[in-house]
Formats: structure tokens, sequence, C-alpha cells
């Protein structure tokens, strides 16, 4: 049995007490990636963020909001783990300051002013040791490549491609690109197809 780390689901970046920056991610991947490994008879810990989903029974849950939050909380689990998959859509950037309250429309323009969040993937795969790391990449562009810099870069085993048209939709064109040079393409597959498949592929490792 193996311990296999996953998140899921978007972030929320607060700007004031009632508003956030945040995307469209309905979290069904990464939820799927949970209930696929927990069908294989894996320990599983769900990191998630804001979703209108149930946990998947059998799994330790951990409910975050924030990307700092995410980080944290992936942090705390990461030493027990010999994997993560991590499909959750990290907000990139939150705001410099979180106001207090709600902002006024005081005036005509308002500004926001936006820091980098970490990239939690990226410090995973600086410390992997022997863990296998699967990311997601979302590509509008020349996606392979870009994946292939990504699975370079985060020191990834695997990463799946897919395109923003994969946000919340029930069924993607998907490729996985593993560290070895293969390629699996999937077309128009259920995200619990191409959950079984990761969970199948790290069983190979
Ligand atoms: N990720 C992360 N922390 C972040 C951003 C992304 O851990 N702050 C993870 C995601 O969960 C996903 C992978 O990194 O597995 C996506 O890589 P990234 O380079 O962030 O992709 P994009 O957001 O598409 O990046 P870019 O805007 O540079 O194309």
């Amino acid at each position: 049995m193996t311990k296999v780390l996953v998140t899921a689901g978007p972030t929320r970046e607060y700007i004031d007490d009632v508003r956030f920056i945040s995307n469209a991610s309905s979290g069904r991947m990464g939820y799927a990636v949970a209930e696929a490994a927990i069908e294989a008879g894996h320990e599983v810990v769900l990191v998630s963020g804001p979703v209108e989903r149930p946990a998947p029974a059998g799994v330790t849950f951990v409910r975050v909001t924030s990307a700092v939050e995410m980080r944290k909380a992936v942090l705390n689990a990461f030493s027990a783990a010999d994997c993560v998959i991590m499909t959750a859509a990290v907000a990139d950037f939150r705001p410099a300051h979180r106001t207090s309250g709600k902002i006024k429309k005081a005036d005509a323009k308002l500004t926001l002013d936006l820091v980098r969040n970490p990239d939690i993937l990226a410090e995973l795969g600086r410390r992997k040791e022997r863990r296998l790391l699967v990311g997601f990449a979302l590509e509008a562009g020349d996606g392979e490549r870009n994946a292939l810099e990504k699975l370079e870069s985060k020191h990834l085993d695997y990463i799946v491609l897919n395109s923003p048209s994969a946000i919340g939709a029930e069924t993607v064109d998907a490729t996985i690109l593993g560290r070895d040079g293969s390629r699996i393409e999937m077309k128009n597959a259920s995200k619990a197809r191409i959950a079984r498949k990761i969970v199948s592929l790290i069983e190979q490792e």
C-alpha cells in the first residue's frame, strides 16, 4: 500500500472579507484521483480548496482556502507520503494586502496590488527524494513543449497536460507525459478514467 497525497480544487485569495480572486476549478479531477487511489487500496490524504463536493469515503480530508494554507497542509503531509498528485488549480497571485471589512466603491478606479504565491509543486520537487511527483499543466498554446519544461523544472515523474476547456468539464483530452519520455494520449476521456490511469502509472513505479 502506498501513501498518496492528492490536492484538488481552486484556491481563494481574499481581497477583503467578502471578495476573492479564484478560478473555475471544480475539484472533479482531484476527487476522482483520490477515489481511484482509495479503490486501488492506497492510503489517501486529500488537501482540497473550496469546492461543492463531499469528501470521498476513506480519505483523510484537509480543507484549505488559500495557496498559503494549501502549501502548509501539503508540507505537513509530505514527509509521510510516497507519492503526490497535484491537481489543484493554485492561484499564482494573491493580493499584497487583505483589507479587513469591505472595500467601499469610493473612487472610479481601483488598482489591486498582487504578489506571487509560493509554487507548491516546485518546492516539493526540490525536496522529493524517493517520492513520485505528478503535476498538471493547463496550456492554451504550445502545450506539449511547456508541459515538458515544467516536468523538467519541477522535477516531476509525470505531467498531465490538458487545455483550459478541461476546467469544470466532465470529459477531457489529456496527454500524460513521463520523465522517461513516455506519452499517453487520452481523447474525450472521463476524469475517472484519467484518474485510474494515473494511479496505475504510479503503481508501476
Ligand atoms: N502549482 C503549484 N503551486 C502554484 C501553482 C501551480 O503547486 N502556485 C501546481 C499545480 O497544482 C499544477 C502545476 O503546478 O500541478 C501547474 O504548473 P504551473 O507552472 O503553475 O502551471 P501554470 O499555472 O499553467 O503556469 P504558467 O502560468 O507558468 O503557465
